[in-house]
């Protein structure tokens, strides 16, 4: 792995993506644009590139990755669709929805990636260099998200190198992400369970379903056990800065995080991010993990984050919110 203090950085070409496949076929690790946010990429096949993986993110071992691959066919050589994930597939792929399935018979990623567990999260991106680097690798990619376990998910390749420089290879700067804010993962068990609220909205899965998706049990701790999606662990999307919810006034010293036309009077425009002034909540999952960051680097006592509504899009900014807020208080 790369021992100096900086990583390459290229912008996102051909000679880019072809650098990317060379790069994981030699069991490196490369971070690279998805729709979502970056993620880091290794070989899925190859444990020892896991392994650097798990290591540069400083992620516990228990932590299970999403195989990213380029189409349907490709995910059935790892996981076993029924009929219901391939409605979800064919709705939804390329896009920001993972599922967890039954891991196929043949299945060559390695237990490493997936924790041990019998089944597999996988995914196919729909962002174009993703793609190009997936067909030019020709293989199953894990990527988990391209920021030091616990700190905010990536979505420039500047977020990237302030946390890996050094530590990975190669990042890929694709300029900024599209949607801001992970995939949905569907668990595709007897009844199908909404692991983690992300890019695709439950009310789209669910109408496709003509059902309604369950809840996991308990999605945040895991003292008893294996969790569903360890993933979720409460925070584990946490700014250095603690971070206070559903603010109507700001307190001395603290930087707003504002949504919405009506922002909160009298706060100095400076103190001010705006998730989105227009109250658009997809132009709001964009922008949110990148104002956190911008935030978090003020130095401020506390983040004050004023309420997001929770339909659409916003439920998946809400649980990242309240996942950023825990144990500051
Ligand atoms: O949008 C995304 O999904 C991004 C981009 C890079 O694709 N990736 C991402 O990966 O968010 P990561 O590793 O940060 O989150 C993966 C989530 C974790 O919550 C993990 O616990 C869960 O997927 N997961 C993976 N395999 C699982 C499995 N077999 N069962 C349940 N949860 C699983
Ligand atoms: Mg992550």
């Amino acid at each position: 792995m790369n021992v100096g203090l900086t990583s390459a950085i290229l912008p996102a070409n051909e000679a880019a993506v072809a650098a990317a496949a060379r790069c994981l076929q030699a069991g490196g690790l490369v971070a690279f644009p998805t729709e979502t946010v970056y993620g880091l990429g290794a070989d899925a096949t190859n444990a020892g590139a896991i392994a650097r993986l798990y290591e540069a993110k400083g992620r516990p071992a228990f932590n299970p990755l999403i195989a990213h691959v380029g189409d349907l066919a490709a995910a059935q050589k790892i996981a076993r669709f029924d009929a219901q994930a391939i409605q979800l597939a064919q709705a939804f792929w390329p896009g920001p929805l993972t599922l967890v399935l039954p891991k196929a018979p043949g299945c060559t990623v390695a237990d490493l990636a997936t924790a041990g567990l019998d089944t597999i999260a996988v995914r196919v991106p729909a962002h174009r260099i993703a793609r190009e680097i997936l067909r030019a690798f020709g293989g199953p990619v894990v990527a988990p998200s391209a920021n030091l376990s616990g700190h905010v998910s990536p979505t420039t390749a500047a977020h990237v190198s302030s946390d890996l420089a050094g530590r990975i290879d190669l990042i890929i700067d694709g300029g900024a992400v599209e949607v801001g804010v992970e995939s949905t993962i569907v668990g595709c068990f007897e009844a199908p369970m909404l692991l983690r609220p992300g890019g695709v909205p439950r009310g789209e899965i669910e109408r496709l379903l003509g059902r309604a998706l369950l809840q996991p049990p308990d999605d945040t701790d895991s003292d008893s056990g294996q969790p569903l999606a360890p993933g979720m662990l409460a925070s584990h999307y946490a700014p250095r800065t603690k971070v206070r919810l559903n603010a109507d006034r700001l307190e001395a010293g603290e930087v707003l995080l504002a949504f919405g036309p009506n922002v909160i009077s009298g706060v100095r425009a400076s103190d001010v991010m705006n998730l989105s002034a227009r109250g658009d909540l997809t132009e709001a999952a964009a922008n949110l993990f990148g104002y956190l960051r911008a935030l978090d680097a003020r130095g401020a006592r506390a983040i004050a984050v004023m309420p997001v509504p929770h339909h659409g899009l916003g439920e998946a900014i809400n649980d990242r919110l309240r996942r950023a807020a825990v144990g500051r208080e």
